[in-house]
């Protein structure tokens, strides 16, 4: 198959990115306005937050504050992760635009990540969905665990694609796939999609690889060959989730930028500005700049 000619980028790093930084909550005004840089290098898909419990996750504590506090710009779609009804109804009330629900394809990371088996998280997401199509609210789906589980080791790719039908048969308009430690490789990801697209249409589906291995970007050339035409990405590799321990953070998303500039792709997104994003996030946060072109074209951003 060829490469698609547009790929939409949906950007995690307020989320996924900042949900595991470990020490004292980063300061909501730091986060909004890492939310404002994304918007304005052109990203127009923005998960900005998570409506969980703060017990479970701190960082993700001042969801209400992050979204009151953005400055909203027309065509962005910023979108949170809302695990349970209480989760969606405090995310209503903050004015989101969109909503996630998110399981796994293991049972063992589905207990850790919400407490709960597969099967009882999709009957957690039936009342998210019902009140979600009241209020025209899109959900997005995520199956964790797609190319390997942290506890599990190996998931069969058929229980990736039972679980990818369940949340498309709940509603969910798009499926992410989640390596969420890292470890797969390309034969893998391709044979994992293969799967999952005899059961949902590949237009459906978008790929969402952690680099714990380095293998993030080899994995998206294989899928994107696939038809994939919808990565999540985190500026400066920002992030990892709490219940995955070891797990790095997202493929940074000036990485896939230059991945996909270099194919032709089209995204819309703007290079020197999200470098420059990535430096600035990493300097808030104190970090090296986990994306290996931010680091490469950093100092000539500004
Ligand atoms: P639980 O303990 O089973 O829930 O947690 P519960 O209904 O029994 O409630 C327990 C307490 O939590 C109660 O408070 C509730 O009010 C409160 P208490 O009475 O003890 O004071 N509570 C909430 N508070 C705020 N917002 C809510 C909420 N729900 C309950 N929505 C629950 C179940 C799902 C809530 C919990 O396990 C949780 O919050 N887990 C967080 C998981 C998480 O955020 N993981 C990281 C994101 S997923 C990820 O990173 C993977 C992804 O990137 C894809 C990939 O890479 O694979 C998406
Ligand atoms: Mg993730």
């Amino acid at each position: 198959m060829a490469f698609p000619q547009k790929v939409r980028l949906v950007e995690m790093s307020p989320r996924d990115g900042l949900q595991n930084e470990p020490g004292p909550v980063i300061d909501t005004a730091i986060k909004t306005e890492l939310i404002e840089r994304l918007a304005d290098c052109g990203l127009n898909h923005i998960e900005s937050a998570s409506f969980v419990s703060p017990k479970w996750v701190p960082q993700m504590g001042d969801a209400t504050d992050v979204m009151a506090g953005i400055k909203r710009k027309p065509g962005v779609r910023y979108s949170v992760l809302t695990p349970n009804l209480k989760g969606f109804e405090n995310a209503l009330a903050a004015g989101v635009d969109e909503v996630a629900v998110f399981g796994a394809a293991s049972e063992s990371f589905s207990q850790k990540n919400i407490n709960c088996s597969i099967a009882e998280s999709l009957e957690r997401f039936l009342p998210v969905m019902e009140a979600a199509k009241q209020h025209h609210i899109p959900v997005r789906g995520y199956v964790s665990t797609v190319l390997g589980c942290p506890y599990e080791g190996d998931i069969a790719p058929e229980q990736v694609a039972k679980v990818a039908k369940a949340l498309a048969e709940l509603g969910c308009y798009e499926i992410s796939l989640g390596d969420t430690i890292g470890v797969g490789t390309p034969l893998k990801a391709k044979r994992m999609l293969e799967a999952v697209a005899a059961e949902v249409p590949i237009e459906k589906l978008a790929a969402h690889f952690h680099d714990t291995y380095g293998q993030a970007l080899a994995n998206l050339y294989a899928v994107l060959e696939e038809g994939i035409s919808v990565i999540d990405a985190s500026v400066a590799g920002l992030g990892g989730c709490p219940y995955a321990k070891g797990a790095s953070g997202n493929v940074a998303t000036e990485d896939v930028l230059y991945l996909l500039n270099g194919l032709g792709i089209k995204t819309g997104v703007d290079l020197d500005k999200l470098v420059a994003t990535g430096e600035w996030i990493s300097a808030q946060l104190n970090r090296q700049n986990g994306s290996k072109v931010g680091q490469a074209l950093g100092g000539n951003c500004k």
